[in-house]
């Protein structure tokens, strides 16, 4: 069951896909959401068991005049290195895609990662256990077959204790993109609301003011506030 060509066309342009990218497709089929991102000029591999399939995926790049642009593989997607993706796509048994989730969750901060139907949400043994929620999920309506896509971007890892240049303690849990924790100045703590990363953005609320960083690994650059109250602010991860 191939995934549906608008389906195809409304992930990729839920992921922004450009020339600029390299979009892996783990179980790659007849090779369609690989040719369709090539035809926007990203780099494209297709990662597919079956090696009847892996033939015609390359017949069909070939004649849809993207063979430089792509490569197929005959491999199983969980011995293959995707890590170099900046964009994933999948369509894949649920369980499989649940198998996949950490190794997706820890690719790099900003990789788009797109599926039809499937989503991260539930564990093996509860399908109804809070997972990774989409960022984004469309349907199409009316529905050409499968109808359902959703995109997360990896977000970057921030739990621990950030120490804010005015000395300011920022403690954070993260759960997936989901964010929580409490803002510790002088001995009072204020709980932090709204806490959300996407990719390297990091967005919370405290003290009645909106918070964005940049995050790049031990480092936080900030701003609070909109328009001409806006305050620039740093942090540094404790270790
Ligand atoms: C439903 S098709 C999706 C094809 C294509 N990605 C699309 O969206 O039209 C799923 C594909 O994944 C392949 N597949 C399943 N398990 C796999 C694995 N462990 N490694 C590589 N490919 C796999 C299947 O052979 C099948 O071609």
């Amino acid at each position: 069951m191939p995934t549906p060509q608008e389906l195809v066309d409304t992930m990729l342009d839920m992921a922004g896909v450009t020339g600029e990218d390299l979009l892996i497709d783990l179980g790659a089929g007849d090779g369609r959401v690989v040719i369709s991102a090539a035809h926007r000029g990203a780099r494209a591999i297709g990662v597919e068991l079956d090696p009847g399939l892996v033939e015609l995926a390359k017949t069909n790049a070939a004649a849809a005049g993207v063979s430089a642009l792509t490569e197929f593989v005959t491999a199983d997607i969980f011995e293959f290195d995707f890590s170099s993706a900046s964009v994933i796509s999948m369509f894949l048994l649920p369980e499989l895609t649940l198998r996949l989730r950490p190794t997706l969750f820890d690719l790099r901060p900003g990789t788009r990662i797109l599926s039809n139907t499937w989503d991260m949400r539930g564990t093996e043994t509860d399908p109804e256990a809070r997972g990774w929620d989409p960022d984004q999920t469309i349907v199409l309506d009316p529905c050409p077959g499968f109808c359902t896509a959703h995109v997360w971007t990896v977000p970057t890892k921030v739990a621990g204790t950030w120490r804010l240049d005015d000395g300011r303690l920022l403690h954070l849990t993260q759960r997936f993109q989901q964010v929580a924790g409490r803002l510790e100045s002088g001995g009072s703590a204020t709980e932090i609301f709204g806490g959300r990363l996407d990719g390297t953005t990091l967005t919370f609320g405290a003290n009645g003011v909106d918070h964005t960083a940049e995050v790049d690994q031990a480092a936080m650059r900030g701003t609070t506030g909109t328009g001409d109250n806006t305050n620039s602010w740093r942090a540094q991860r404790v270790p």
